[in-house]
């Protein structure tokens, strides 16, 4: 839909969606019309750079030509039928996600923090099948973020956090421990847990990943225990930290991941998979989704994860990463560039992110803040090292701005 077609005005568009539409988001002031591989085009036809891929959303690039032809070719065929009949996109999707990653079978839902209500659920009644009715504990780590339903908020160890906060009580059964502190979670282990879950790269809490004696030391501590390891990697998934999943890359493999975000290219899906003891303590009746396993979005997926796994842009993402990191670390004011992959944090010693997100975005180019002092960087995985060397050149201007207007502030007390 162009705004030319519409009869009304860029600004009277930005008026209409701040007047109808509950606004829980801090708006880029730009209407984003267009999209193509790794830049987004406003109204008027100016290039943004995209360096947040609609979230770790677009790692195929924006408007994938795979994605776009199987959407196209998929609806011509059939939209949406509900899980009665089998479909084509659904089966072949399931056995290629299965076969590349190592698990037995798979849930589909609609978004990540569904994908975690099914790996909580399935969790939850594995235990209680196995050991009895209160062996449904699940331990997190805290600074986590699971999504945005009650499931996955309670599982979010944030409690201060604006996540829980003025929501009522949270689903019980959930506790949180430092996250890369084995002995921290070992003490939080009790006799009613049933599984220990957390994303092997914090994204959300500030681009924190795991360390490799920390995801090994769970793995042991889930076996000695008879635990369940779930991985949340609705944004680590996908190629986005330089393996196809994130624990593929750490050698060590969970009985549980939720996926999301990549897994689409673009459209709306995710899904829980699991191998086969715990994937069946779901049983007929006992779960269930309207869009789960969307015959449009399943065509949609398997065009993206087959571009992710088929032009290797797992490597990609491990190359540029680095490149990122390295050059991040020239930058004036970064304390630490860190992350894995293409999902990048840079961290400054001042609390200038907001300023220096608001810098790029008047330079063309396109970031997230997280807190006072973290930028993040998720862009589509096809990106190139010139487009890395333009954002540093455009983050650099960004940054000294909003050094000195900082000074500026911190003068003026
Ligand atoms: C690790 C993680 N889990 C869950 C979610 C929730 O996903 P969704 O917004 O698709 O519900 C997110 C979203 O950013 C996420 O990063």
């Amino acid at each position: 839909m162009r705004l030319k077609d519409t009869k009304v005005t860029a600004q009277e568009l930005k008026d209409m969606a701040e007047k109808y539409m509950v606004e829980t988001y801090e708006r880029y002031d730009f209407i984003a019309e267009r999209a193509e591989g790794m830049y987004l085009y406003d109204e008027e036809g100016n290039a943004y750079l995209d360096f947040y891929g609609g979230v770790a959303v677009n790692s195929p690039g924006n408007r994938n030509k795979q994605v776009e032809e199987a959407v196209k070719d998929q609806l011509g065929d059939i939209v949406h039928t509900f899980n009665y009949p089998y479909t084509i996109p659904q089966a072949l999707l399931a056995k290629k996600i299965c076969d590349a990653i190592g698990m037995d079978k798979i849930f589909y839902q609609n978004s990540g923090t569904e994908a975690n209500e099914c790996m909580i659920k399935m969790a939850r009644k594995y235990g209680v099948d196995h050991y009895g009715p209160e062996k449904y504990h699940i331990v997190t780590a805290k600074n986590s973020f699971h999504g945005r339903t009650f499931g996955g908020m309670s599982a979010t160890g944030q409690p201060d956090s604006a996540v829980q906060e003025g929501f009522g009580p949270m689903v019980p059964g959930f506790s949180y421990a430092e996250f890369n502190n084995l002995d921290d979670f070992e003490s939080k282990v009790t006799e009613h847990t049933i599984a220990i879950m957390i994303e092997p790269v914090q994204g959300e809490g500030g681009v924190h990943p795991a360390s490799q004696e920390f995801i090994e030391g769970l793995r042991r501590l889930c076996d000695e225990k008879e635990l369940l390891l779930l991985f949340d990697e609705v944004q680590t998934g996908w190629g986005r930290t330089g393996a196809v999943m994130a624990y593929m890359g750490y050698g060590v493999k969970p009985d549980a991941v939720s996926m999301a975000k990549a897994m689409g290219g673009g459209l709306p899906i995710g899904a829980c998979c699991a191998r086969k003891e715990v994937a069946e303590a779901l049983s007929a009746g006992t779960h269930g989704s309207t869009y789960g396993g969307h015959a449009l979005a399943c065509a949609a997926s398997l065009a993206s994860v087959s571009e992710i796994l088929e032009k290797d842009l797992s490597r990609n993402a491990r190359e540029m990463g680095r490149y990122m990191k390295k050059q991040l670390s020239k930058l004036p004011h970064v304390k630490e560039a860190r992350g894995r992959g293409l999902l990048v944090g840079c961290e400054y010693d001042i609390p200038i992110a907001a300023e220096v997100k608001h810098g790029c975005l008047e330079r063309m180019a396109l970031i997230t803040s997280i807190g006072d002092s973290v930028n993040r960087m998720i862009p589509p995985l096809i990106v190139t090292k010139e487009q890395i060397d333009e954002l540093m050149f455009i983050m650099r201007a960004a940054i000294q701005d909003a050094a000195e207007k900082y000074e500026e502030m911190r003068l003026a007390g």
